[in-house]
């Protein structure tokens, strides 16, 4: 299968275009900037003006469509709405067969504005002419690694006790999304977790144990409807698609 994963230089765009690789599928990468990865074809087109997206999705069978631009306020709308928009518009010219969109586990739960910004672009998908699957994933190992490498900067890491969540490791959500290919489009949303519900308490504490870094957690309750959606598990799924624990992925990266 010919399939265009856009996003393909982020974190889950990396691992869906090895395991693509893997299985034998032929790969259009895009991306905004020129990029070469051996036995990849590159595509050079951006989501915000639509540049490039009609020779990008041409003669391709399936997108993954991964691109996205979190917390950047309009830029966010234009990527992730306007964008998905212009892509689908593309796809459906082109007669592709199957767009897989990622989403996020709780988007329809916690009042979040970038959540708030995944369930219109799924709006976007769900009445678009071409076949369609969503899949909505928890948070990945390496997002959270980087948000508690930011907070490291801090004398002391910050968490609300009773926040829960359920990471999931990028190369866990790679092989469900070729799966997903493979089986064609379900016109379903679908959810994939990691294999276990952590507190946050206890993401910190991992992190911190495997980092060899000590510092106090300071507690604080996150306010309203907001928090209370964090803490009622709004973020996890029964679903336990993932094999790698936080704990294997931690000990994996600093090895
Ligand atoms: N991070 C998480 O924990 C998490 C959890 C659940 C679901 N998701 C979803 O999974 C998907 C992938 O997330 P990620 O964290 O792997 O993303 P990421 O690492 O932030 O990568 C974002 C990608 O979007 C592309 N992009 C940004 N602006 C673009 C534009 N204007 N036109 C075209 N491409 C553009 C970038 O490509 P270039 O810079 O090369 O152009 C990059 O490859 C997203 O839909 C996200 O909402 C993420």
């Amino acid at each position: 299968m010919r399939v265009l994963v856009t996003g393909a230089t982020g974190m889950l765009g990396r691992a869906v275009v090895s395991d693509l690789l893997a299985n034998r599928h032929a790969v259009v990468a895009m991306s905004r900037r020129s990029r070469r990865r051996p036995g990849v074809e590159s595509a050079l087109a951006d989501l915000t003006d639509g540049s490039g997206l009609d020779d990008a999705v041409r003669g391709t069978h399936a997108i993954v469509h991964l691109a996205s631009a979190p917390y950047q306020r309009g830029y966010t709308d234009e990527v992730e709405v306007a964008g998905t928009r212009r892509l689908l518009a593309a796809a459906a010219t082109a007669g592709v067969k199957h767009v897989v969109y990622t989403s996020i586990v709780g988007a329809d739960l916690v009042p979040w504005g970038y959540f708030g910004t995944k369930m219109q672009a799924e709006a976007i998908i769900r009445e678009s002419p071409v076949p369609w699957s969503i899949l909505r994933s928890t948070q990945f190992h390496d997002f959270v690694d980087q948000a508690l490498t930011t907070m490291s900067r801090l004398p002391f890491a910050v968490s609300d006790r009773g926040v829960v969540g359920q990471p999931i490791d990028v190369r866990d959500v790679a092989k469900r999304l070729t799966r997903q290919l493979v089986e064609g489009p379900s016109l379903d949303v679908e959810q994939c977790g990691g294999p276990e519900v952590l507190t946050f308490d206890q993401v910190i504490r991992q992190w911190q144990d495997l980092r060899d870094v000590r510092k106090p957690i300071l507690h604080v309750r996150i306010p309203g409807k907001l928090g209370k959606g964090f803490r009622n598990g709004g973020a996890t799924t029964s679903d336990r698609t993932g094999r790698i624990t936080w704990k294997q992925y931690l000990t994996e990266k600093d090895l």
